[in-house]
């Protein structure tokens, strides 16, 4: 019976937290874990401060990331992509150069899976670009301690009709590196096409690694257009990898960091929000619905016109008059000649 208790308990506690290892305990070995200015953020669109003076952002060298193949690392945590600082990034203060991509997502026929959410609604994964200040520092672990060593972008993905070649090229090898350390190679490619089509559109806010020691060293900038990828590629991606390495293999499944308390920070828009205070079905019904009230109001514009035209005829009473005359109501709406 204690047993059974006891049981029940380490079952219940490992559903509540992910276990001992879990996501709350990290603050007990990572105390910046528990600080003030966390990632990711649960980023709500009417609290966020238009920026007109947030320069656009610029990623250069991604579409060509050298003749090099590139390394392709499962650390039990992520599959992660080593990139040349080749590519880095334009529209912020410093030269940001890049170091690393890596993903988060669910679980297979669970919801979430991305890291950020945009008005509570997280989507089925997320790619993050790892770049760090070149200018004032020597390497990534040196700058990743460093106020705003690190400039991460953040790319939210949802599953579409369509495979995403782009993707394909980092999850068509994931089964060469199923276990936790394996590493293989992959033919560079443009990583531009892994990123949205626009990228007008951004939030940028200052916040930390998502992952333990989770330093507050990062220029967030999280876009606000999403990347697709297929049903098939989400599953791949969930069901591929393991985050041990030998028996008993377990998934590497949920990932992802629960959004953090924003505290005192300001999250910034590089846009006005139109379109994301209703989605785009709540827009089609709100034209709609317009476009049918308008068409009501004219009608009764109309009728209402023509029952007032009426009692013109006789220039001596008012429309009132004449209706509380008790003349007929087809009368005056209808066949005002044949009444006269
Ligand atoms: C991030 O913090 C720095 C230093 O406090 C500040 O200058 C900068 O404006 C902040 N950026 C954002 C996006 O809040």
């Amino acid at each position: 019976m204690l047993i059974f208790a006891l049981l029940l308990e380490v079952i219940w506690l490992l559903a509540a937290d992910g276990g001992p290892h879990g996501q709350d305990h990290w603050p007990a070995s990572y105390p910046e874990c528990g600080s003030n200015a966390q990632s990711p953020i649960d980023i709500q669109t009417d609290s966020v401060t238009f920026d007109p003076e947030l320069p656009a952002l610029q990623p250069y060298g991604y579409e060509q990331p050298g003749t090099e193949p590139l390394d392709l690392h499962n650390n039990g945590h992520t599959v992660q992509l080593a990139l040349p600082p080749t590519l880095y990034l334009g529209g912020l203060p410093q030269k940001y150069v890049a170091a690393q991509l890596h993903l988060h997502w669910g679980q297979k026929g669970f919801p979430g899976g991305s890291e950020h959410q945009i008005n509570s609604e997280a989507t089925a994964a997320e790619l993050h670009i790892v770049h760090y200040d070149s200018d004032s520092y020597d390497s990534l672990s040196e700058a990743a301690q460093m106020p705003q060593g690190l400039a991460v972008l953040g790319i939210l993905i949802e599953v579409g009709e369509t495979k995403n070649a782009a993707y394909d090229h980092i999850l068509s090898h994931l089964h060469k590196i199923r276990h936790k350390d394996q590493k293989t190679s992959v033919p560079p490619f443009s990583v531009r096409e892994l990123l949205p089509p626009q990228l007008g559109q951004f939030f940028r806010y200052n916040g930390s690694l998502t992952t333990p020691p989770c330093y507050q060293s990062v220029v967030w900038t999280v876009f606000h257009r999403r990347a697709q990828i297929s049903m098939e590629q989400l599953e791949q991606l969930q069901e591929t990898l393991f985050s041990t390495e030998e028996e008993p293999s377990q998934l590497l499944v949920q990932n992802y960091r629960a959004p953090q308390p924003l505290n005192q920070r300001t999250v910034y828009a590089s846009f006005i929000q139109v379109g994301s205070l209703y989605t785009t079905g709540e827009m089609v019904s709100l034209g709609v619905g317009i476009l049918f009230g308008c068409l009501c109001l004219l009608l009764a514009v109309y009728f209402i016109a023509r029952k007032i035209r009426t009692p013109v005829t006789s220039m001596n009473h008012s429309p009132f008059q004449e209706e509380e005359a008790g003349e007929p109501e087809e009368c005056g709406l209808y066949f005002s000649t044949s009444c006269r």
